[in-house]
């Protein structure tokens, strides 16, 4: 089996985990999809699952312009014959006519200028990204009358610091600490303006620290995959606090799961909800498993925490995504953090020849 085709089946045998039912099966066969950054960690999960779900009779359009993984091949897009890919950019025009001539009833918006640290570091592409670029689409996806418009919104950006646990959807904080939280802020607040002024039936998905197959190392990446591709250098793990921070990690598919419901559920139209794992994994718990997975010798360092970094804990409750769309995440860290090291040691040779590091910082101890 090559590794396309153990992706497929990781999607496969996770969909047959869950029970979509008959409904959400005949509403998603045949149709026209696009989802934006789908060459991304989440995205590249999603357009399998879609691929599988629309059928023969459909197609799943992704636009992507590779920026996340610098390079111009989609390696990260799994071949399949419904899906469709398109190198282009949500703030132009022409790629955003290209990928509309496909008449998709659903758009998921993913693309974006990712993280926090990218954001600090690039303020103005990041708004140009993650806010011009979302106004053009939700203009294009108007005047297409789609059915849904489904946002990759992200608690960790949403709740701003120091708010209670678990985090409740009410929670409004101001205290947002980097431009790239502004703008996740930003796009809500975009998408309930088009339902509200013009009944577009828009979603905001909160995603939490989601993991898994398809993310690769980078500076501006997740800690996962990072920790993954230092460990697996034996290089020590550089931990920015104290290690007993936590985060809601999210295995992607579980995320996946939630997105296909939001694109379903009339429940979720001029909705924002979490789509977590809803438990804490410390910071100090995942270097354990990352060390122990790659039989990593080197132990942990010790850094300043980043300035912007103000969550000691992460928890969310999705008690609400539950209630609106029937989301029920299944896989714990332990089976997730398996399939992820899996997909790395699968795909290393890509993987390291692309790690997008500055020289100096592929080392985890600079
Ligand atoms: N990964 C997480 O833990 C997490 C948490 C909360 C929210 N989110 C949100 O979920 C979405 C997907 O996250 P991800 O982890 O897959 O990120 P990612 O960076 O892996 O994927 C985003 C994709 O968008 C593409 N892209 C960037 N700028 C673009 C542009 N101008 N035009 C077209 N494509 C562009 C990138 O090339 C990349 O493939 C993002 O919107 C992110 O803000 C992610």
């Amino acid at each position: 089996m090559n590794n396309y085709e153990k992706r497929i089946n990781l999607v496969k045998n996770y969909l047959d985990r869950i029970d979509f039912g008959n409904e959400i099966i005949k509403y998603y066969e045949g149709r026209s999809i696009l989802v934006t950054g789908g060459a991304g960690a989440i995205g590249s999960n999603l357009i399998i699952a879609l691929s599988l779900l629309v059928g023969d009779k459909g197609r799943v359009v992704v636009l992507d312009n590779l920026s996340a993984i610098k390079q111009k091949d989609p390696w990260n897009v799994t071949p399949l014959s419904n899906i469709l890919f398109v190198l282009g950019d949500v703030r132009n025009d022409v790629d955003l006519k290209r990928v509309f001539k496909e008449n998709p009833s659903i758009v998921f918006h993913l693309a974006a200028f990712f993280a926090n640290q990218n954001s600090v570091d690039y303020p103005e592409i990041s708004a140009e990204v993650d806010v011009i670029g979302q106004i053009k689409l939700l203009e294009y996806a108007r005047l297409a009358k789609i059915d849904r418009f489904v946002y990759a919104s992200s608690g960790c950006a949403i709740y701003g610091s120091y708010p209670k646990l678990p985090l409740k959807e009410d929670f409004i904080s101001m205290h947002l600490t980097t431009p790239y939280q502004i703008n996740k802020m930003t796009g809500e607040m975009y998408c309930n303006f088009y339902h509200h002024h013009y009944d577009l039936p828009t979603v905001n998905c909160r995603f939490f620290n989601s993991y898994g197959p398809g993310e690769v190392p980078g500076q501006y990446r997740n800690v996962i995959p990072n920790f993954i591709y230092w460990s697996m250098q034996g290089k020590p793990l550089p931990i920015t606090g104290t290690g007993e921070e936590t985060r809601d990690f999210t295995f992607v598919l579980d995320l996946v799961q939630g997105l296909i419901k939001a694109g379903y559920y009339k429940e979720a139209i001029g909705e924002n909800f979490n789509l977590a794992r809803g438990r804490e994994v410390s910071i100090k718990e995942l270097v354990e498993s990352v060390l122990k997975a790659t039989g990593n010798k080197a132990g942990i360092v010790y850094k300043e925490r980043r300035k912007w970094d103000t969550k000691p804990r992460l928890l969310a409750s999705i008690e609400k995504a539950e209630s609106l769309v029937h989301y029920k995440p299944i896989v714990d860290f332990e089976e997730g953090f398996q399939a992820n090291i899996v997909w790395f040691q699968d795909n290393w040779d890509k993987i390291n020849a692309l790690a997008d590091f500055p020289p100096g910082m592929s080392s985890a101890v600079r």
